[in-house]
């Protein structure tokens, strides 16, 4: 998400004067720190960072904080840096333009609607275009900030997606990722009157019709919202990439109560289930919050248990981190950091053990796989259907195509192949 609002800021800076991307910290006029805030070390990180491009920045060059960071604390970051010219939130990127020449302006509203803004064009990635579908969550999961700093949801309306959808293929994108904190709630609440899709699953079906677009992936769905109709979709639908992100958080069905996830251990089962069931190749990755206030032993061993019984394929997993503004951050009985680090440590080496079986599982299948990239000693990289990193030896002219490749060997990060 954050990676997009970035992309969309250049693009408003680019309608305005012509900016070129620079890696060198004293050639820059302006800097941008785009943030998380999703857990509380890359908000320290915030200030560091601040301070770092102080010392080196050109003279008279801008500094911009933006993000989620930005949305919560506000006018208090100019006044612990006021080095910083501006602080934008995460919902108001399309005001970077007013706020550039406005010394110390600040932009935070969360109540903003962008939903229908058209930004101006710019991609990092002409292959590969990611696509907002919607603003902001809805959900209140009590660990978490994001409904603070984003606001509430609302869907971008489906005529606008498939006109940006359509630029970026005429621009020659072969894949999109749809992007939203709350992917398949899509349709829950529009700021227009809309005749488009009004669910996820009917965006699906609209998306997969744009001509030269072959490929669809998503992030982040949410397990509540995986009804039969949409894993049918999801199975069905030829154009959408077998790879599906089921965020666990905990196996226990008494902390998904306290975190307020809305479902229980068993549906959360039933739901990867029914998805191995219906596609058996599809890869399922996951994130899991450990050491959450309250968490037992046994409440982890359902989170072990879980792990042991779907099989991720790729696993995020975090430390519990108390945030601002949050229920979880009043709970009492928070785990100290010993027992969270020790959990977190168990969880991640059984992973690694899994997610091994599951890529030397992969060798002597036959995948299709997007060639993206040129790498050292004549080889090119690329993503399977499955979202898997695959490299073959090859040239250029397999840039941009999508070729089948039979794997001989694997590693737990990469498949390695020949052009089948
Ligand atoms: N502490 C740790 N991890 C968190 N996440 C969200 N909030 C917190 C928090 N307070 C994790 C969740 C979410 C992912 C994006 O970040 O697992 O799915
Ligand atoms: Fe945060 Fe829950 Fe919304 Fe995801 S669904 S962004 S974890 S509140």
């Amino acid at each position: 998400m954050n990676v997009r609002d970035s992309e969309h800021m250049i693009a408003e800076l680019n309608k305005k004067e012509p900016y070129e991307l620079t890696e060198k910290i004293d050639d820059a006029d302006l800097i941008i720190i785009n943030t998380c805030s999703v857990r509380e070390k890359p908000v320290s990180k915030l200030f560091s960072e601040i301070g770092m491009f102080k010392k080196y920045k050109k003279n008279g060059a801008k500094i911009g904080v933006t993000g989620c960071t930005a949305s919560h604390l506000g006018k208090d970051i100019i006044k612990r840096a006021p080095v910083v010219d501006f602080v934008l939130g995460a919902r108001n990127v399309s005001k970077i333009t007013q706020v550039l020449d406005k010394k110390h302006a600040v932009e935070i509203a969360t109540d903003y609607d962008e939903s229908t803004y058209m930004f101006g064009d710019y991609r990092s990635n002409s292959l590969k275009a990611m696509i907002n579908i919607s603003i902001g969550c809805d959900k209140q999961c009590s660990f978490c900030i994001v409904p603070v700093t984003r606001g509430e949801e609302i869907s971008i309306p489906s005529n606008l997606i498939i006109q940006e959808i359509q630029k970026a293929v005429d621009a020659g994108a072969k894949e999109v990722t749809l992007l939203g904190q709350n992917v398949n709630n899509y349709g829950r609440r529009f700021s227009t009157q809309v005749d488009g899709a009004q669910n996820f699953t009917e965006l699906l079906r609209a998306v997969s019709e744009v001509e030269g677009l072959e490929r669809i992936r998503f992030t982040s769905p949410h397990p509540l919202h995986m009804d039969d109709e949409f894993l049918q979709e999801f199975a069905n639908n030829p154009k959408v990439c077998k790879q599906i992100h089921v965020p666990l958080q905990s196996g226990s069905t008494r902390l998904l109560k306290e975190m307020k996830r809305g479902y229980p251990k068993e549906w959360f089962l039933n739901r990867c289930q029914k998805i191995k069931e219906l596609v058996p190749e599809a890869t399922i990755s996951t994130d899991i919050i450990v050491g959450f206030p309250g968490e037992s032993d046994e409440d982890f061993a359902d989170t072990m248990d879980v792990l042991e019984k779907v099989r991720f394929d790729a696993l995020f997993s975090f430390k519990y981190s108390p945030r601002p503004h949050t229920a979880a951050a009043t709970f009492e009985n928070q785990v100290d950091n010993e027992t969270a680090s020790k959990r977190l440590q168990t969880l991640q080496a059984r992973h690694r053990e899994i997610q091994n079986e599951n890529m030397q599982a992969k060798v002597g299948k036959v995948y299709k796989v997007l060639f993206e990239e040129l790498k050292s000693e004549g080889r090119v990289a690329g993503r399977s259907d499955d979202g898997t990193l695959v490299m073959v030896k090859g040239s250029e002219e397999l840039l941009g195509k999508i070729v089948d490749v039979k794997i001989t060997f694997a590693n737990i990060t990469q498949l390695t192949g020949e052009l089948a």
